[in-house]
């Protein structure tokens, strides 16, 4: 039973309470008119203190097409955080007037804090460069509706590995699946933290190497998984320059993978895939986008308790 529960990072949920999220999500892409009440009188509150588009919007998207309503700040000087309230003070306040809250904060903890604060559901929508659960949702939905199953694949993780807080969740969330094997596609500086290849890679025996080429290895992989040089999370802006377009997912490059092999993002691209790519049918990353909708509109009714 999700009710009631928070989801703070991927591990919270089992995988077969994902599972669960899961059908309630194919069901609801199957016949989403059927939902369009399911959370009347239900109220969220988005508590955005990073930028966002996709998480905030399809987070929004999703209660309004329930038939819930959503207030909110995306800009935290325009609340009291201004002036200097406490994340825990903010949430016990919001939860006076709402059912359940999402938060992004640049702080990695700060959803934690808010959840132990209250006994209203709060999601973490990404905090700092740790985890990004609800992004591992949509990651998880758009693997499983496109390759039909999380056992015996091999991932390819490229870009920044090192602040790229959906490629931690992912690592994790997959963690818990057969045979899966990573491989970890980054410059030095960027590699995954050590606390993640320690704690969830060879804790679990899982396979992965390390390259910095992405030709070398794009013809092994089932999912290639790219990302963002997160550059808000750099001390200084060379080095950002520097690494920024060090992979550059192109057409040639497309045509040494396989037929059946997925591109996923989380989005926002930068230059990371040219646009050209766009067009191939393994590109999937605007799929992927959508599914997370349909993900959140689950997971907001099940933690809502609400069923129809
Ligand atoms: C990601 C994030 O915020 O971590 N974006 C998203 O939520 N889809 C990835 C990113 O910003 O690079």
């Amino acid at each position: 039973m999700l009710k009631g529960r928070s989801l703070l990072e991927p591990m919270d949920f089992t995988t077969s309470e994902l599972e669960e999220l899961f059908q309630l999500a194919d069901k609801i892409i199957e016949c989403p008119q059927k939902y369009t009440k399911a959370c009347e009188g239900k109220l969220m509150a988005t508590l955005f203190y990073e930028p966002s588009t996709r998480t905030r919007f399809s987070f929004e998207a999703a209660m309004l097409r329930l038939g819930g309503q959503v207030i909110g700040f995306s800009e935290p000087n325009s609340s009291s955080v201004a002036k200097g309230e406490s994340i825990s003070d903010t949430i016990r306040t919001v939860a006076c007037y709402v059912d359940l809250a999402v938060m992004r904060h640049p702080k990695e903890g700060a959803p934690k804090v808010a959840h132990l604060s209250t006994d209203m559901p709060v999601i973490n929508a990404g905090d700092g460069g740790h985890q990004h659960p609800t992004q591992t949702l949509t990651d998880l939905l758009t693997i499983k509706k496109e390759k039909g199953h999380f056992d015996n694949l091999t991932v390819g993780l490229c870009g920044d590995l090192k602040f790229g807080r959906t490629v931690h969740s992912l690592i994790k969330a997959l963690s818990r699946y057969n045979n899966i094997k990573f491989i970890l596609i980054s410059p030095e500086e960027l590699r995954l933290p050590n606390y993640v290849i320690k704690e969830v890679l060879i804790k679990n025996n899982i396979e992965f190497k390390e390259v910095q080429k992405m030709e070398e290895v794009i013809h092994d992989l089932d999912i290639l998984y790219m990302t963002r040089v997160q550059r808000e999370r750099f001390f200084n802006e060379e080095d950002y320059i520097r690494l920024k377009d060090r992979y550059i997912l192109d057409l040639e490059k497309m045509r040494l993978a396989r037929e059946d092999m997925i591109v996923l993002h989380p989005l926002p691209r930068v230059n990371e895939i040219a646009v050209e790519v766009d067009s191939d049918p393994r590109a999937l990353y605007f799929k992927q986008a959508k599914y997370g909708m349909f993900i959140r509109m689950a997971l907001i009714m099940s933690v809502l308790g609400v069923t129809c």
